[in-house]
């Protein structure tokens, strides 16, 4: 069965065709960094118009890269809810058209469940239940996962999300936006041990996070605490690096604490970790250390499946629809 994903929650047009839930046949995935960079973070309005701009040529690639006929299509499964309310309503109101048109069910996805899902995809050694932690720039959460519609939430950020933290540090150290990215890649010029910024929560023994503290903490450490002089510090290429690689290290020793502890709490054997901040490498490196000491299993999709895309829409999508669960007509986009 093929499914057509439709995914524009964020700043990212994508369509996908996945057979039987895990066989990607296509992802096409246009982002819209470029043009969100300048105002470093995601312009609604911007958004919600590239979105609209692209949608149709996106979904034109996705039918050719994944050499199937529109007639081909047995579902459209869609990103309907957490996002940006304009951009949610291209992708929701783009699959109506084609599921009304098609006489194809419409299935309307959630986008945090979906990249929980995207471990599945990815990993044929991963099997329920598994703990996961959903990483972007929107979430910070941790998941008892049980099924494919069926997990409990562990805990989660009680500020800002992880990918969120490293925008927002990126722009303090004036490193290109997305933050993430931009980070890692400074942090492998810096030194890590150069400034110990406190771990919030480490040492609790509850899953929960905060990185708004670290954030703040870092723009004291390189502009002081004068504010009216802020604009006479000089960011030389040393304190970036320095500060970035320390800011990681910092956010990277949270998460990978939570996650052990969330494997430790429910008892599994699996931890998946998804969503866009899973694709940095000091994360991965660091976490496969921590599951090869303690013989958990280790699922990490790869770096197109972490940040946003369509294929874990159609697969999660497919798995409902494989299950009798299919949206109605009147579906609606919902931001949060
Ligand atoms: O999942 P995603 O593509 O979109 C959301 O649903 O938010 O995640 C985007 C987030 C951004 O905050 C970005 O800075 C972060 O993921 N990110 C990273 C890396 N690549 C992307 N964070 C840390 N290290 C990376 N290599
Ligand atoms: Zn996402």
């Amino acid at each position: 069965m093929n499914v057509l994903g439709i995914e524009t929650s964020c700043d990212e047009t994508s369509v996908s065709v996945v057979r039987d839930g895990r066989m990607i046949l296509s992802n096409v995935i246009r982002s819209q960094i470029e043009q969100h960079a300048p105002y470093r973070g995601v312009v609604p309005e911007i958004a919600c118009r590239a979105h609209t701009e692209e949608i149709d040529e996106i979904f034109r690639r996705a039918l050719m890269d994944a050499e199937r006929e529109i007639d081909q299509i047995d579902a459209i499964a869609v990103t309907n809810t957490p996002g940006l309310i304009g951009a949610l309503i291209v992708g929701v109101s783009f699959a109506k058209g084609l599921a009304m048109t098609l006489e194809v069910p419409l299935i309307g996805v959630n986008h945090v469940d979906a990249h929980v899902y995207s471990a599945m995809m990815a990993d044929d050694e991963l099997a329920y239940p598994y703990a996961c932690l959903a990483v972007s720039g929107g979430h910070t959460h941790a998941f008892l996962v049980t099924a494919f519609n069926e997990m409990e939430l562990l805990g989660a950020t009680i500020d800002d999300a992880a990918g969120e933290a490293f925008d927002k540090a990126a722009a303090i150290l004036e490193l290109p936006y997305p933050g993430g990215p931009s980070i890692s890649k400074a942090a492998m010029n810096g030194d890590p041990e150069s400034i110990r910024f406190k771990r919030t929560f480490i040492d609790s023994d509850e899953i929960k996070f905060s990185f708004s503290g670290v954030k703040t903490a870092l723009l004291y450490h390189v502009r002081g605490q004068n504010k009216t002089r802020w604009h006479e510090v000089e960011l030389t290429e040393k304190i970036v690096c320095d500060a970035a690689a320390a800011f990681q290290e910092c956010v990277v020793d949270v998460l990978v604490s939570k996650a052990m502890l969330a494997v430790r709490k429910t008892g599994v054997k699996s931890l998946a970790i998804v969503g866009g901040v899973a694709a940095n490498k000091r994360l991965r490196e660091r976490l496969a250390n921590e599951c090869a000491k303690t013989g958990a299993h280790l699922s990490i999709p790869p770096i197109a499946l972490c940040t946003d895309n369509a294929a874990m829409i159609a697969g999660l999508g497919y798995q409902y629809l494989a299950n009798g669960y299919v949206s109605d007509l009147d579906l609606s986009a919902v931001p949060t």
